[in-house]
């Protein structure tokens, strides 16, 4: 039996593959390619190129693959980019998930652990936040990932089938190898970008804003190393596959950090300069997205090792300083 892993050549996914993989599970990966990078996966994975929206050849998929349980990552995911072009993220994200939906339906799988974000909260009325809180989402990316929840919830309900949903903060960092990393086009996250701003690629690195109310009045986040981040989708996949209930989980480090207290850690990993300046604040950013996590290491039994900010970057800075193209 394989697990099915939709977007598993992304950054997020290709990390989760690689994890599966080294713990023995049988693999197969759906990616359309529109963002992912074959080059980022194993040569024992299963790979098919194509659309989850594509209900005919998801289902073959299914039918030529015995599969058990489903890791779903296939998203559009820049919130920028969802205020520009929601229709799109609706069609990507929330169509798609239906497709895979009702394709898990017809084929008789019922577990599937999915990759939501902290984007569904909107601006928190309280941090660290909980899975309790309000969910209030400030752009389409977000509002799509909590509909795609709600699918998921209303799917159980109906057919059975279990999910577990899994609220992302801030993934960064790369396999400690330095062989597989992040590589967006275009790039708008703050640790690649200050990345390749070490590297020459960029002049600076823009701030967005230093009046928040924060200790140094840049913003706070709470990053999380997308190795542990694989990890707790392992653990999901497991949960449900030994009979475990839908159940939705916060995934971060619990620890919030700076754009400036990243930027001054990022010096200290690379030895460079790295300039920047401040410009005006970023539309929709929050102040602080902290996660408290304690749901997922009590019921999952989650436990991040990555914790430390200087492994996110060290591990980032590999992957970047070996691949500064990317793949
Ligand atoms: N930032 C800068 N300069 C940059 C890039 C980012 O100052 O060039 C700042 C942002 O304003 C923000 C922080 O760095 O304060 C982190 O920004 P990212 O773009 O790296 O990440 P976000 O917090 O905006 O978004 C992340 C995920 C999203 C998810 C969201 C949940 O990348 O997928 O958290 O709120 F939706």
């Amino acid at each position: 039996m394989s697990i099915l892993v939709t977007g598993g050549a992304g950054y997020i996914g290709s990390h989760c593959v690689d994890v599966l993989i080294e713990k023995g599970y049988d693999v197969v990966v759906v990616d359309n390619l529109q963002t992912g990078h074959e080059e980022s996966l194993p040569e024992t994975v299963t790979f098919y190129q194509g659309d989850i929206r594509d209900k005919r050849f998801l289902t073959q998929v299914f039918e030529f693959e015995k599969i058990e349980g489903v890791i779903h990552f296939a998203a559009n995911s820049l919130v920028g980019e969802s205020v520009e072009e929601p229709l799109m993220y609706f069609d990507n994200n929330v169509y798609g998930t239906q497709v895979l939906a009702d394709v898990m339906r017809e084929q008789d799988v019922k577990a599937i652990v999915f990759s939501s974000s902290a984007a569904t909260y909107g601006e928190p009325k309280e941090v660290p936040i909980l899975e309790t809180a309000e969910t209030n989402p400030t752009s389409p990316y977000g509002e799509t990932k909590l509909m795609m929840e709600k699918i998921l919830k209303w799917c159980d309900n109906a057919y059975g089938t279990k999910f577990v949903a899994l609220r992302y903060f801030n993934v960064a960092g790369a396999k400690l190898d330095g062989t597989i990393g992040e590589d967006h086009n275009p790039e708008s996250h703050l640790i690649p970008i200050i990345l390749q701003t070490a590297l020459g690629q960029r002049d600076s690195l823009k701030i967005f804003g230093d009046d928040y109310p924060t200790p140094d009045g840049t913003c706070i986040r709470d990053y999380v190393h997308v190795l542990d981040l694989a990890e707790a989708h392992v653990l999901a996949i497991d949960y449900l596959l030994k009979g475990g209930e839908s159940n939705i989980f916060n995934l971060g480090s619990s620890v919030g950090f700076s754009v400036q207290a990243m930027l001054e850690e990022a010096r200290k990993v690379t030895g460079k300069a790295i300039e920047s300046e401040v410009v005006p604040r970023r539309a929709g950013d929050p102040s602080t997205l902290v996660a408290s996590s304690e749901k997922a290491k009590c019921i999952l039994g989650w436990s991040p090792r990555y914790t430390e900010v200087d492994t996110i970057l060290s591990s980032a800075w590999k992957w970047h300083s070996s691949h500064p193209e990317g793949y």
